[in-house]
């Protein structure tokens, strides 16, 4: 049973904490709800969007649609052995709560991934990653709403071609497919992913010599609080834009100009810091009335209070626009824009 809400305040419904209006508003707490959304002739003609904690949108505008609030819960062992569990969660899940509940039960894989913000219906959308790890490398299949089908359908890993903060439900079939549930494969053997040095460096500050996944989890949950804006206390999206891949040629010319740039190898080409180039560019820390870039991750927008998305839009075009004049490097947000 769903109920339709009409003229709602989406400020409580982003992390960015954005005045916006949605003309009509439903909460979906079953797949039976999403169904019923989506073959609904009362709705067919609306423009419809599903968010889960809205904390990867920028409003910048009213939406005169639908919007479906995904609230789909339930977590569920469907299968294990000596060495791994299948584990499917609903997709109205959040997310750090899933992550808690699988350390909680010893399941290794996603520890990495603590404090991400958001839900687990959006964790494959763009394909969430931290500290090492990406949601692909454990993910089994996702289950959806086909629209174009009318029915519920699986994907397995390989069908949602994951890429870096991308996948099939971002790009090639944007919009089409609505995530009710998700199966991770995850470990009861767990093999520790401590490649990023600043885990290290944590867990020594803790004194943890043999580390367990709680502590990599402590570790993150450490470091992203020290880096990164608790959206309650001041808006923001996490990281606004995507970390730029770039040819060699682009890398070594940046690299001229400024020999401390931040670049990763990425295949042939290389990723570049996209908060370094921000923070070379001059932003970190800078504020325009109720905009900022935040002081200790460039590559984090703030709301100081009363922003609007319009003006979140124009601060991220000016920086955009700072990059490519300084280095000729095309910053693409991370964030949906709407
Ligand atoms: N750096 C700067 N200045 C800055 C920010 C970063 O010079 O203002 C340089 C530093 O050298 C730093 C390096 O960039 O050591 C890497 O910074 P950080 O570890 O914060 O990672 P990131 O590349 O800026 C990415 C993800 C984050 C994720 C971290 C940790 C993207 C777009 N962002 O940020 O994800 O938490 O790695 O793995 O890939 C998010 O997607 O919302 C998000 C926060």
């Amino acid at each position: 049973m769903i109920t339709l809400q009409k003229n709602i305040s989406l400020q409580a419904h982003n992390s960015f904490g954005i005045e916006a209006n949605a003309k009509l508003f439903v909460e979906v707490k079953s797949e039976d709800d999403l169904k019923e959304v989506y073959t609904s002739a009362q709705f067919e003609h609306e423009r419809k969007m599903v968010i889960g904690s809205g904390s990867n949108i920028l409003f910048t505008q009213d939406f005169d649609g639908l919007i479906v609030k995904n609230q789909i819960g339930g977590i569920e062992l469907i299968n294990e052995d000596a060495d791994e569990v299948l584990i499917r969660a609903g997709s109205g899940v959040h997310w750090h709560e899933f992550v808690l509940h699988c350390i909680d039960h010893g399941w290794g894989g996603i520890e990495n991934l603590s404090l991400i913000p958001g839900t687990v219906g959006a964790a494959p959308v763009q394909n969430i990653g931290a500290y090492g790890v990406e949601l692909k490398d454990v993910l089994h299949s996702v289950r959806a709403w086909d629209l174009g089908l009318n029915e519920f359908v699986e994907l397995s890993r390989d069908q949602c071609e994951f890429g870096y903060r991308s996948s099939i439900f971002k790009h090639q079939r944007k919009g089409q497919l609505v995530i009710s549930s998700v199966v991770f494969r995850l470990s009861k053997k767990p093999v520790l992913q401590r490649s990023y040095g600043a885990i290290n460096e944590a867990l020594k500050a803790m004194g943890i010599a043999s580390a367990s996944i709680r502590d990599i989890s402590n570790a993150v949950i450490s470091i992203r609080s020290s880096k990164l804006p608790d959206p309650v206390q001041l808006g923001n999206a996490g990281s606004f834009f995507k970390n730029p891949v770039v040819s060699k040629e682009r890398m070594e010319a940046i690299c001229s100009l400024d020999a401390h740039l931040v670049s990763f190898p990425f295949g042939e080409a290389f990723k570049l810091s996209a908060g370094w180039l921000i923070e070379a560019a001059g932003w970190k820390g800078h504020r325009e009335g109720n905009v900022g870039c935040y002081e200790k991750q460039s590559l984090v927008l703030v709301n100081f209070g009363r922003a609007t998305g319009k003006e979140i839009l124009a601060f991220s075009h000016n920086i955009q626009a700072s990059v490519w004049e300084k280095y000729g490097v095309e910053l693409e947000p991370e964030v949906n824009l709407l």
